[in-house]
């Protein structure tokens, strides 16, 4: 009877393969929007060119610097690409934390951080003497205008610093540098995150054209023919779109899939209205989601006796990593009762049933909602090329993806039924975005150095 009752709620999150196919479709019909001459400026989805035009065909070779910023971890790399082995080295790397108030604060003082941890960086590795060329994986909306000219659009996930969106990265992180004067770097390159992870790939498979990410937000990328880009000028060849696949239902196009949960999410972040579909979807917002439908069930008097906890009743407390950890097959439930515990709540075995399933079904409906999403870029890439089948490789990378124990299974399983032409290879990037964008970067000089 309490199933029942639950099932109610958790009724709106399970979408039939008819929902996802409508997604699907209005996504399909969005990315054509987003790449248009005249219709792009009222996207939702933004379709980014972004100068990236072939991937490592091998013989990519020298020794690199990589920012990686916006994803759970702010670091700084060195990397190595041998073309002797066909091989990408990450020589070495380092985390450097950037404080929550950082992420609210000034783009100044941000840059200023990034400039010094890249110093320190530099002194470590006995590198300060060399001018490298520099690949930043900075992973929110840009409009490219060339590889090295990138203007913020908008922040998104957790960080909201004044005076960056509208302006030049590539400068600012310049300016940073130059305000320190203390060392030089070379030619930058300025990579999405689901680009550097595409490109990583792209390496170890050369049929690997897209790339995609499900971690602290979500987002893809794929190889278009070039006469489709109608921004870029030039009709040969293929160019790599960033999607922003986040911003889907920015327009109000998924109202109709959203939860009163979900609206809540969308309402109470730093940025309401903004990036509809990656709160459906990614790290940062699924314990939440998780969270609010715990205490909607208690407060009914269908969890915990009817009782909350301080902690369950504050935002954010629930991790979306217990998700993760609840819905692991062996250690689940006694996960579950570890976490109900450490949340200040009393549970009996009903309970923990209940939490179990409500888990499973918010990361069933984000595995669900991004094999829509995927099933719509390989199906576009298929007639793009009129091919009958399309045999292609996606490069992976995020927390979602990478830790949530049926998350990849899911989606896999999803997008074979949407997408059954496409036969579809996930690729766990390794270290994704630092030798992606390290990638990136030695593709250019490549292409800069045959054109000469
Ligand atoms: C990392 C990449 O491995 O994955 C980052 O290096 C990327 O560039 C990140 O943003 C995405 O996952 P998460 O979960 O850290 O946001
Ligand atoms: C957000 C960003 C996007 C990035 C994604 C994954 O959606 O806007 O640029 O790729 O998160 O990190």
């Amino acid at each position: 009877f309490v199933c029942l009752q639950v099932q109610q709620y958790l009724e709106p999150f399970q979408l039939s393969e008819a929902n996802l196919r409508d997604v699907s479709a209005r996504l399909s019909k969005d990315l054509d929007l987003g790449l248009g001459k005249n219709t792009h400026h009222r996207a939702a989805v933004k379709m980014l060119p972004t100068f990236v035009r072939a991937t490592p065909d091998g013989t990519e070779k020298g020794d690199f610097l990589a920012l990686d910023l916006g994803g759970t971890n702010f670091r700084v790399l060195h990397v190595r690409v041998v073309e002797e082995e066909q091989k990408v080295l990450k020589m070495d790397s380092q985390i450097c934390a950037i404080p929550k108030e950082m992420m609210l604060g000034t783009g100044e003082q941000l840059f200023d951080h990034i400039a010094a941890c890249l110093g320190d960086f530099l002194i470590s590795q006995n590198l300060k003497g060399q001018t490298l060329p520099l690949g930043f994986t900075f992973s929110f909306p840009c409009e490219q205008k060339e590889i090295d000219k990138s203007i913020l659009i908008r922040w998104t996930k957790g960080f909201n610093c004044s005076g960056v969106e509208g302006k030049d990265v590539v400068k600012l992180l310049k300016e940073a540098i130059r305000r320190r004067g203390d060392y030089d770097i070379g030619s930058v390159a300025m990579v999405n995150d689901t680009v550097g992870t595409m490109m990583s790939c792209g390496y170890k498979d050369q049929s690997c054209e897209i790339g995609m990410i499900i971690g602290t937000g979500t987002n893809a990328c794929y190889m278009e023919e070039m006469r489709n880009v109608r921004r870029v000028e030039g009709e040969d060849g293929r160019m790599c779109i960033n999607t922003e696949w986040g911003g889907f239902g920015d327009d109000g196009s998924l109202k109709d899939i959203q939860t009163e949960f979900d609206v809540v999410v969308d309402k109470t972040s730093i940025n309401p209205g903004v990036h509809i579909f990656e709160k459906m979807i990614s790290g940062m917002y699924l314990g939440e989601i998780v969270r609010l439908l715990l205490v909607r069930l208690a407060e009914n008097k269908l969890l915990f006796k009817g009782q909350t906890s301080e902690a369950l009743r504050t935002p954010g407390t629930f991790e979306t990593k217990f998700i993760s950890e609840i819905e692991e097959q062996v250690s689940g439930l006694e996960n579950t009762q570890i976490i109900l515990t450490k949340l200040g709540l009393k549970w009996n075995s009903v309970d923990c049933g209940v939490v179990r399933l409500v888990c499973d079904t918010i990361s069933s409906r984000s595995a669900d909602l991004c094999a829509a999403a995927l099933a719509t870029i390989t199906n576009r890439i298929r007639t793009n090329r009129k091919l009958a089948r399309l045999k292609t490789t996606v490069g992976v990378d995020g927390t979602v993806y990478r830790k949530h124990p049926k998350f990849s299974e899911k989606l896999r399983a999803t997008v074979r039924r949407l997408a059954p032409e496409c036969d579809i290879t996930f690729l766990v990037s390794e270290d994704g975005s630092g030798k992606g964008a390290a990638m990136v970067t030695a593709v250019a000089l490549r292409i800069l150095i045959h054109h000469i």
